[in-house]
């Protein structure tokens, strides 16, 4: 389905290989032992057309019916004393920017690399670290989904979620936000060039570039948060470390690293 791509794709390195494959537990976990078998090149992209055990942030799991989303995994290998604190808030970003640019859709990056649309999830970015110079970049995008899979998600979602005053907004679909299906090798292009820009920018580290892509497109900014277990008070952006800062009642602006963030139910 993608064996043309790597041959009109504009990148310098990610897609310049791609593997397909039809049916997998996770891309993140196949891509994981690719590296033992012998040389792959930085950049390499592994696609599957459905995951059986795909793999979230924080222990989730990542719902991945076949041919109704993009489940990719991109291997980057880059050279020794590159900083990569910055690449799942670059990936998302990178997201975000394609979907605005090239579909009209009106998509935010949910810190740290969710991206939304009209509030509801489409994309989910999942990094690992399986040696120090080799990483995984997984991401899932939620693109041509049927009546009965928005139903699935959406029941599941009343199941799992707490009442607890916190929004909890099932997750969407481009098709949903479209009113049609998307073609997954164009996609899939655009989605890959403009993660080549991000890891560029990384490798040259212009690590402006990647905050301003997140900074334009924030969801959130101004609203009541709580982040992680305790951290909890207004959604104030992110700093030059993409870490998010709360301000709290006491006037004062933390900066946060990591944890599940949580926007409260009012604004
Ligand atoms: C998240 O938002 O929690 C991250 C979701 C990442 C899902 C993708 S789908 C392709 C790759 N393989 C996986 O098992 N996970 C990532």
């Amino acid at each position: 389905m993608y064996e043309h791509l790597p041959e009109i794709l504009r990148t310098r390195c990610v897609g310049r290989v791609i593997r397909e494959l039809d049916s997998v537990d996770s891309t993140n976990t196949a891509a994981r032992l690719l590296p033992e078998e012998g040389s792959v090149p930085d950049g390499t992209v592994i696609i599957a057309r459905e995951q059986s055990a795909g793999r979230g942030r924080v222990g989730h799991g990542w719902h991945s019916p076949r041919d109704a989303g993009l489940y990719l995994s991109v291997i980057l290998r880059p050279p020794p004393g590159s900083s990569m604190e910055l690449s799942s808030l670059a990936v998302g970003a990178a997201a975000a920017q394609t979907l605005r640019r090239h579909y009209g859709l009106p998509a935010l990056i949910k810190w740290p690399n969710d991206v939304l649309i009209n509030g509801r999830k489409v994309c989910g970015v999942l990094v690992e670290r399986i040696k120090t110079d080799v990483y995984i970049l997984g991401v899932g995008l939620n693109t041509n989904w049927t009546s009965q899979i928005r139903d699935e998600m959406e029941s599941a979602m009343k199941k799992t979620a707490p009442d607890s005053g916190v929004l909890y907004i099932p997750p969407g679909a481009l098709s949903l936000a479209l009113g049609g299906n998307v073609d997954h090798a164009i996609l899939l292009g655009r989605l890959l060039e403009s993660i080549d820009v991000a890891y560029t920018a990384i490798l040259r580290k212009f690590y402006g570039f990647i905050l301003r892509r997140v900074q334009r497109n924030l969801f959130g900014v101004g609203r009541a948060v709580i982040i992680g277990q305790d951290t909890c008070g207004v959604f104030a952006g992110i700093n030059n470390d993409g870490h998010a800062l709360v301000r709290r009642e006491d006037g004062t602006v933390l900066p946060v690293q990591s944890g599940e963030v949580h926007f409260a139910d009012r604004d």
